[in-house]
């Protein structure tokens, strides 16, 4: 019987790992270009570190974690999510001495959700955080940084910013306050699943997908009623750098996010192309978080983006077209041929052989392959020390000795 995979997992190979990889290596330059530091944190954490900054009411912590004892009795937890560990490695490595500090990585990370379309158990992110800077400029950077990513990686691709302001904490828990007394009043309108968050998270019946719900939301309150001037001026400070560089974004009193963490902006990039799980990047300000962990009282911004929904919506990546394959037309022969094959490899030339002994089959598999050249060694190449190299475009051939052999083929 086949070994399955655990469900809500997947294997990368072919395009699909192709695909990563690019993904990997826009994130790299963008990260390069607006300086951000690669900061790699481990798979596992202590599991206190997530319970409370993520909100212990939050989906993600009643329902989602993997969190296990392990022989020495200690809870840990497959990481849910990256922002949280990059604070803790901040904190424990002393890379907030410097401010801003602006870090980045990209792995795996493990919920314990329904897998579907675009949402799995294990999945990869990329995360992008600025730590120490309150400054409204930051919450601009790190959406520009977003906006860039994507549009390099999906130029074809539909995708809406959605902005909102959460106001600051202490509004914030008020606010929480004002919609848990309305959602009670008005209850019997609710639909389960938020009845049961009237007490324990009622800001994430802001974002429910019930229609019953929605009608009732377009009565409760709204944070703008309450947050103060300071935030005011935070949020249209954000916006105006957006409207100044021609990003357009939608306003959208519902954006609330799911972790518990959130500040002031919030925001979402979003697409019509991908069905329920539509949102490709998420992210906002968590001031308070950092102290919150055991550090300085410093603000954050930041973002996170599912890879695999973003390659979804990419397209295929181009075949390797410049590959050399090899034909060595006897077992006697193939010490000799190892000398190019060893010489073009390092040379950066990607090298292929099928290894069969059989010029036919090498030459079918090169064409399929669409190699641009066939290096034969037989009898005559191996008693002169040299190799045919022919071009299977223009199926030109010719006898060269090894230092020809690069001259020519670049
Ligand atoms: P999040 O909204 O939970 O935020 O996740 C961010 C992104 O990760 C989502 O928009 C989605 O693309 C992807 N994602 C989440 N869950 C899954 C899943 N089960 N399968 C596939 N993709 C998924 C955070 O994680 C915050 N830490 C973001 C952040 C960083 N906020 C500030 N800094």
């Amino acid at each position: 019987m086949k070994i399955q995979p655990i469900r809500g997992t997947h294997d990368l190979f072919g395009n699909e790992i192709k695909k990563y990889n690019q993904i990997k290596e826009e994130v790299n330059s963008i990260a390069n270009n607006f300086n951000f530091s690669e900061l790699q944190t481990p798979i596992f954490e202590s599991s206190n570190l997530f319970f409370k900054p993520l909100g212990e009411q939050s989906d993600v912590v009643l329902k989602e974690m993997y969190t296990f004892v392990d022989r020495g009795g200690d809870s840990l937890t497959l990481r849910p999510e990256y922002t949280t560990p990059m604070i803790r490695a901040a904190i424990f490595n002393n890379l907030l001495n410097i401010l801003p500090c602006k870090v980045f990585g990209v792995g795996p990370m493990f919920r314990r959700e329904r897998p579907q379309k675009g949402r799995y158990r294990q999945f990869n992110q990329i995360n992008f955080e600025n730590f120490g800077t309150e400054n409204p400029f930051a919450d601009v950077e790190i959406i520009l940084l977003a906006k860039n990513l994507l549009s390099n990686l999906l130029p074809k691709i539909d995708i809406k910013l959605q902005i909102n302001t959460l106001g600051d904490r202490s509004t914030l828990k008020k606010f929480k306050k004002e919609l848990t007394n309305f959602f009670n009043k008005n209850s019997q309108l609710l639909s389960k699943e938020s009845k049961n968050k009237i007490f324990t998270n009622p800001l994430r019946i802001l974002d429910s997908k019930n229609e019953d719900d929605k009608k009732l939301i377009l009565q409760a309150p709204v944070i703008k009623e309450f947050i103060n001037s300071k935030a005011v001026d935070h949020y249209d400070s954000v916006k105006n750098s957006l409207n100044n560089l021609n990003i357009e974004y939608i306003e959208q009193n519902s954006l609330v996010r799911g972790l518990d963490y959130y500040c002031h902006t919030v925001f979402e990039f979003k697409t019509s192309s991908l069905g329920s799980q539509d949102t490709l990047i998420g992210g906002g300000r968590y001031d308070g978080l950092i102290k919150t962990l055991g550090g300085k009282d410093l603000p954050g911004v930041g973002w996170a983006g599912g890879i695999e929904r973003i390659a979804m919506l990419m397209d295929d990546v181009k075949l390797n077209t410049s590959s050399i394959h090899f034909a060595i037309l006897d077992e006697k022969f193939k010490d000799h041929a190892l000398v190019a094959y060893n010489l073009l490899s390092k040379n950066n030339f990607s090298v292929y052989w099928n290894f069969k002994y059989n010029l036919k089959k090498s030459l079918s598999t090169a064409n399929s392959a669409q190699a641009m050249y066939l290096v034969i060694i037989g009898e005559d190449e191996f008693n002169k020390k040299k190799f045919t190299v022919k071009n299977l475009k223009s199926s030109e051939q010719t006898l060269e000795d090894i230092d020809n052999i690069i001259s020519l083929l670049k």
